[in-house]
């Protein structure tokens, strides 16, 4: 049951609907614990992630309730602040709960977050960050104790804008004494929403939005209530889908303004987009056209997130394309796999010179990480044959159910 298998070579038709984004809903949780009472958060997507997350918010003494996409935090009582090592090191996200402890009890002790096969993922933007507001660190052999006898608001800058010690910041100076200023803030809608979540619960945070955040400390929260926005990742990830593949689709439940630099993306391979509130139309008639060169950025530029779905596509345009990674120094993962499909793609550094096929072949590959685990369904959706797709587990973590949504796009796709 840890596979995916595929029958490719055909056309996309369809209607699917978007969960919940992942990269907004990971902080929320992190941020309830902030709050000394009850949180209520809709359209909390049910994926591995999220479940890691609860289960560290349960062992600080949360209590936790799931009704369908509807997640209810009760987190009155905060009995400890050591987190276990087995949710910490395998989720990256968990390096939220520092800034959201700290702000809650002024103390936490918890493991490296570790890095990931798409990068070594260093946290040392999110130590200066919050050393600067007061914040003491001591290691404890593989882990790191973090606490204040005050958290005090200050000016600060981020020498790049990074959407986690963003988030950190904001955790640590809702509560903090004093405002905090935050210069070159990551202005990703999942920090929007994070934000919006806080302010349902009486923090004060002006700036939303911006690259510059100014948080007034307040002394207490009450109860917190938001909806997670969709995930534009996953929308991104379904209309790549579609413009490898072929054929017309519908998205709902999108947030559409969010988008705005794949559809460039789209538009450039080909692809007719039409778009109202929530819902993408998408139309792709030929074959992919080439794109000279996409750099990923930070928002509103690529997602980096959308890198590797992006190039499946690329691997079969009608001609030579450049990626250049601006983000994370590892994240041409599964250029190898896709170039045992056929691809011809060679990875030199933070590029990559994609020059397209006509068509891949089906194979078993297997998937290393999220992203590039989804970037491996959409060539075997692509490729001609069936194809096998690995270590699903790791698309699990981002993704609620990529195979009923890509079947309700006419995939023909299964778990075995
Ligand atoms: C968030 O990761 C997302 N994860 C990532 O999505 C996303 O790719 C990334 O932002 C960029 O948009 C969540 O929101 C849970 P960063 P994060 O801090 O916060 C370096 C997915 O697939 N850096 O903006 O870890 C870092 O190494 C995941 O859903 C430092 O050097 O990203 C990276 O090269 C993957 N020192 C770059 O900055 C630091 O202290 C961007 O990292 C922090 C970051």
């Amino acid at each position: 049951m840890d596979s995916i298998h595929i029958f490719g070579g055909e056309r996309l038709c369809g209607q699917t609907n978007i969960q919940g984004s992942k990269n907004a809903a990971l902080p929320i949780l992190a941020a309830t614990l902030l709050v000394p009472g009850i949180s209520v958060i809709e359209n909390c997507p049910d994926i591995a992630d999220v479940a890691s997350m609860i289960k560290l918010l349960q062992s600080v003494g949360c209590l936790v309730m799931r009704e369908e996409h509807t997640v209810i935090v009760d987190a009155s009582c905060i009995k400890e602040n050591r987190l276990p090592a087995e949710h910490v090191t395998k989720m990256r996200s968990s390096i939220m709960l520092m800034g959201a402890m700290l702000g809650r009890t002024k103390e936490i002790v918890i493991d490296y977050p570790g890095g990931c096969v798409i990068g070594e993922r260093p946290i040392d933007m999110h130590l200066e960050a919050l050393a600067h507001m007061g914040i003491l660190f001591e290691k404890e052999e593989h882990k790191l104790r973090a606490h204040a006898d005050r958290i005090k608001g200050t000016v600060l800058s981020l020498p790049f804008a990074s959407v986690g010690a963003t988030e950190n910041v904001i955790l640590a100076a809702v509560l903090a004494e004093g405002d905090t200023i935050l210069y070159n803030a990551a202005k990703e809608p999942e920090i929007i929403a994070l934000c919006e979540f806080l302010k349902s619960a009486g923090a004060k945070i002006m700036g939303i939005g911006t690259d510059t955040l100014h948080i007034i400390g307040v002394c207490r929260l009450h109860e917190g209530y938001c909806v997670v926005p969709s995930d534009r990742i996953v929308a991104g990830t379904y209309m790549f889908a579609c413009a490898g593949c072929g054929g017309n689709i519908e998205l709902d439940n999108v947030r559409t303004d969010q988008l705005h630099a794949v559809y460039d993306c789209l538009t450039q391979v080909g692809a007719v987009i039409e778009y109202s509130d929530n819902t993408i139309f998408m139309k792709m008639q030929e074959r992919p056209k080439p794109v000279p060169y996409v750099r990923t950025a930070v928002y509103p530029g690529f997602p980096t997130d959308l890198q590797s779905p992006f190039m499946t596509v690329l691997a079969v345009a009608d001609g030579t394309s450049v990626i250049e990674e601006a983000i994370f120094e590892n994240r041409f993962r599964i250029v190898k796999e896709l170039v045992a499909m056929g691809a011809d793609i060679q990875a030199k550094g933070q590029y990559a010179y994609i020059c397209g096929k006509v068509c891949l072949y089906g194979r078993h590959v297997v998937a290393e990480e999220l992203r590039g685990g989804a970037a491996l369904v959409l060539a075997g959706l692509i490729a001609q044959g069936v194809t096998v797709v690995g270590n699903r587990k790791f698309i699990d973590r981002g993704y609620e159910d990529i195979c009923q949504d890509l079947k309700n796009l006419g995939a023909r796709i299964s778990v075995r």
